[in-house]
């Protein structure tokens, strides 16, 4: 290769306008004296006017103001480089934006400015969170799954003698008492199959979502008295590979919890279709809502509002999605109803 460059000739500007990292020039009160284009997107905002002389604090989330005042007078003051370290930034819209940081000094004749640089990290907190949620969800179902085998066997042992009971001396108690241990076999069922999805040696097969989807909301019928169903289904050639009975297990899930949320009048929406390489179905309710405290507790096993559930629902369903490798959000408005929307990929 014969050509070469001086570092005199290149357009420092240039590169930093278009680095795939935020940089700030901030002088000693917080204004900004300087952002790049990467920071705008970040920022959410469109013009630089937006940004420029503006404090840095108005974007920075207020737990994290005292330290970087503390940082920013050290890069000052002292002249030293800040560390990388990781903030929280609230942006134009008021969206969260986790970001790792770090600063130094930057010089521009006889003064001395911080020179602010500013990484997105969200994806990344989120693949730790999933993965955190993975490894709690694995140690409470080495615990859940010990426990269920120890119970289930003294449990099966009662049943048996319990049948015995009812072929020589019939009793209405001894009915309800049958009715009762069976609710019991199917929470340490459902608990076994949560803790331990991956035990569950089910083939991966096609599946036909939209078909499915249809045939699950037939099983509802009895109790869809005063509940309008839509179904918007397109894109339903596309079929995607996954393990049958757990998806179907945790579609059942989302629309039983859909259809205790609206109680006795109200609509539930499924959606379907195809987008970006992923199957999009939506379960969409006019129910109760969930609210915000709440919404972090999703998907812990046992979490439960309801006298009678379980809250094994939603830790089968989100177990599931996570062995599909899609993800799985969640939108709620107490009082107007709750979607939760799945992305599956298509391989
Ligand atoms: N569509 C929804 N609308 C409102 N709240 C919901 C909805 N889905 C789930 N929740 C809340 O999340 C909690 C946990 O749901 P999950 O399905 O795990 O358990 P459950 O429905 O309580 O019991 P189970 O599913 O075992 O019968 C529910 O108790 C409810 O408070
Ligand atoms: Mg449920």
């Amino acid at each position: 290769m014969d050509i070469r460059i001086q570092s005199t000739d290149i357009d420092f500007q240039q590169l930093i306008e278009y680095s795939l990292n935020s940089i700030l020039i901030i002088e000693k009160e917080g204004h900004i004296l300087y952002c790049n284009k990467v920071c705008l997107n970040l920022l959410n905002v469109a013009t630089h006017e937006e940004v420029l002389y503006k404090s840095w604090y108005r974007f920075l989330h207020p737990d994290f103001h005292d330290v970087f005042k503390e940082r920013l007078k050290r890069v000052l003051e002292e002249q030293e480089a800040a560390e990388l370290i990781e903030q929280r930034i609230i942006r134009n819209d008021g969206e969260f934006i986790e970001i790792e940081v770090m600063s130094a000094p930057y010089y521009l004749g006889d003064e001395v400015f911080a020179q602010v640089i500013i990484q997105d990290i969200t994806h990344r907190k989120l693949a730790e969170k999933l993965l955190n949620e993975g490894e709690k969800l694995s140690a409470i179902g080495q615990i859940a799954a010990s426990i269920a085998h120890e119970v289930k066997n003294p449990l099966t042992t009662v049943k048996g003698f319990l049948q015995l009971l009812k072929e020589s001396r019939p009793h209405s108690y001894l009915d309800i008492m049958e009715t009762e241990l069976e609710k019991a076999f199917n929470t340490l069922q459902n608990l076994l199959q949560v803790s331990k999805p991956d035990l569950d040696d089910e083939p991966f097969v096609p599946i036909d979502i939209c078909k499915e989807l249809a045939s699950l909301l037939f099983l509802f019928q009895g109790r869809l008295y005063n509940v309008e169903i839509e179904m918007d289904a397109i894109d339903s050639k596309r079929l995607i590979i996954g393990k049958r009975n757990l998806l179907l297990k945790a579609l059942f899930n989302l629309i039983k919890n859909a259809l205790e949320a609206v109680e006795d009048k109200g609509k539930i929406k499924i959606e379907h279709y195809f987008d970006e390489g992923y199957i999009h179905i939506k379960v969409s309710d006019t129910g109760v809502g969930i609210p915000e405290e709440q919404l972090k507790q999703l998907g812990n096993p046992f979490f439960s509002t309801k006298n009678e559930g379980t809250g094994l629902g939603l830790t089968q369903v989100f177990a599931t999605i996570r062995e599909h490798r899609g993800t799985i959000s969640v939108q709620s408005i107490v009082g107007k109803g709750t979607t939760f929307h799945i992305k599956l990929p298509l391989n």
